[in-house]
């Protein structure tokens, strides 16, 4: 059998499709996998099937009736030694039959778990390997996990205090190669991102605000973590199981962004989690019963992690509930790649892998339909600059004011992170791409900016100039049935991974 992991990228390189390899076994053809993504993982027949899967599913223990096993890894580091090699994975995601099996192998894991469930380090040893090395390799894997514990120094600041005395703090996670970014407790904000452009030039490419007190009195959602809900919810009402929800109304009728005081503008717990895959920080928030009109006890985490790698920013979703509710979290990052304050962005060229959208009417409420993109000005299936089309006499662009529409993101999986997006600024060579397991992205090209706003380091940010490109799902689910569901019962796990990945050309 070859060695598949010898051939699989390494975590580092987004050699198309990112981490996340999503390998689908069919359990009632002993002997033969049907590998899905176009990612391969596994290039043979597992007989039986390969180490790293057995691993994890020895943890899990399927029914003897399970016919089908979704498991995510996402490949961390290969290392060779003079006995074998070691390859070090996270597992994203684990799905018995449609049913989310992750936590129980959290739980079940005699392995060292770093706080999330996506930390757990696995070991594949070569089929070779002699019994006697195996002891050698568990000392390896226990070096291996506390360095990855050493590693965890990342730098924490005071960055202000509310108006009502609490404290907030800004931490600075870093990789090797200079890529930085700051996120702060207060409203699980990132606050700054630096990255170089294509002569190795550093510059932040978010819009943000120099302490607390911005992100306090601020209405624009820069750089937030967005809940419970992101985007509209029409009239601020939804129906569920036969009772109405009214929520908060803080858009004219409707609701927006989670109510008057949204995830954005609540103080965070932190954690340091850092490890292996980069540093990363957690930061968790209950969300009470009622608060802004939602029924239950919503406990939400968000992790984000700087790669150590590559020149990304990942950001990790988990949310569970005590009654049934609905979630839809994101981050509302302004992008601008030319340096935050540093002109307009229509000269952006901007990719979206959708070939639909969702119309909307001129509250910004979608109608329901999803719409082809083709002969349209939100036809971005190729690179386009985000300028010349933006003033066309288009009823969607009128009402947007521009781009602020939902795209339906063209997927291969329903789990795995799929690219969404991707946008290059030819002065700078800056480039972002944008991976997501959501079905939608919200691109936003600033409209409502109008040089009013006084952000970082004194800049001033003028009409359209940033970008959003926030990645959910679709806006006003809750009243649109055919609109993939956004309901989160007790028992269940929300999960949403995006990931922000900076290059250069
Ligand atoms: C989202 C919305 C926009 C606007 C911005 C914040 O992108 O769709 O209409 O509210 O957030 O200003």
């Amino acid at each position: 059998m070859s060695d598949i992991f010898q051939t699989a990228p390494d975590y580092g390189h987004f050699n198309g499709d990112f981490g996340g390899s999503a390998n689908e076994y069919d359990l009632s053809k002993a002997g033969t996998s049907s590998v899905t993504t176009s990612q391969v993982c596994f290039q043979t027949p597992p007989t039986p099937a390969p180490r790293t899967t057995r691993n994890f599913l020895k943890y899990v223990t399927p029914s003897a009736a399970a016919s089908k096993i979704l498991i995510q890894l996402v490949l961390a580091k290969q290392r060779r030694y003079p006995y074998g090699s070691l390859t070090y994975c996270f597992l994203r995601q684990c799905v018995i039959d449609g049913t989310d099996a992750s936590e129980g192998l959290l739980h079940s894991s005699s392995l060292s778990n770093q706080g999330t469930i996506q930390e757990t380090v696995m070991t594949r040893l070569r089929d070779t390997l002699p019994a006697a090395m195996l002891f050698l390799v568990a000392a390896t894997m226990m070096l291996v996990l506390a360095n990855s514990k050493a590693q965890s120094k990342q730098e924490k600041r005071p960055f202000g205090k509310t108006q009502d005395g609490q404290p907030a703090d800004l931490y600075i996670l870093t990789n090797n190669a200079g890529f930085e970014v700051a996120i702060t407790n207060y409203g699980g904000t990132v606050v700054s991102l630096k990255a170089p452009d294509r002569n190795g030039k550093m510059a932040d490419v978010i819009l943000g605000y120099d302490s607390v007190t911005g992100y306090e009195n601020g209405k624009a959602y820069f750089g937030g973590t967005i809940g419970r809900y992101g985007n509209r919810i029409a009239h601020g009402k939804f129906v569920m199981n036969g009772a109405t929800y009214t929520l908060a109304k803080n858009d004219g009728e409707n609701h927006l962004h989670g109510g008057l005081i949204g995830f954005n503008k609540r103080v965070w717990n932190a954690k340091d989690v850092s490890s292996i895959a980069g540093q990363a920080l957690e930061l968790s928030y209950l969300s009470k019963d009622g608060e802004e009109g939602y029924p239950g006890n919503l406990s939400a985490k968000v992790v984000f992690t700087v790669l150590a790698d590559s020149n990304a920013l990942k950001i990790e979703y988990r949310a569970t509930t005590d009654k049934e509710t609905i979630v839809n979290l994101t981050n509302h990052a302004y992008f601008n790649l030319a340096g935050q304050g540093n002109g307009n962005i229509l000269g952006h060229q901007l990719t979206l892998h959708a070939g639909k959208f969702t119309p909307v009417d001129a509250a910004l409420i979608p109608t329901g339909e999803l719409r082809s993109v083709r002969n349209t000005p939100l036809d971005f299936l190729k690179p386009l600059a985000i300028g010349p089309r933006i003033a066309q006499d288009n009823e969607q662009l009128i009402f947007g004011k521009g781009y602020d529409h939902n795209w339906v993101l063209d997927r291969t999986s329903a789990e795995a992170l799929s690219r969404a997006a991707e946008a290059y600024d030819p002065q700078s060579g800056r480039v972002l791409k944008v991976s997501t397991t959501e079905p939608g992205i919200q691109f936003y090209s600033g409209n409502f900016l109008d040089g009013t706003i006084h952000g970082k380091d004194g800049k001033i940010y003028p009409h359209r100039s940033a970008f959003c490109l926030e990645t959910q799902h679709f806006p006003d689910s809750p009243n649109h049935p055919n609109f993939p569901s956004t309901v989160l019962k007790p028992g269940q796990h929300y999960r949403s991974t995006t990931v922000y990945e900076f290059s250069t050309r």
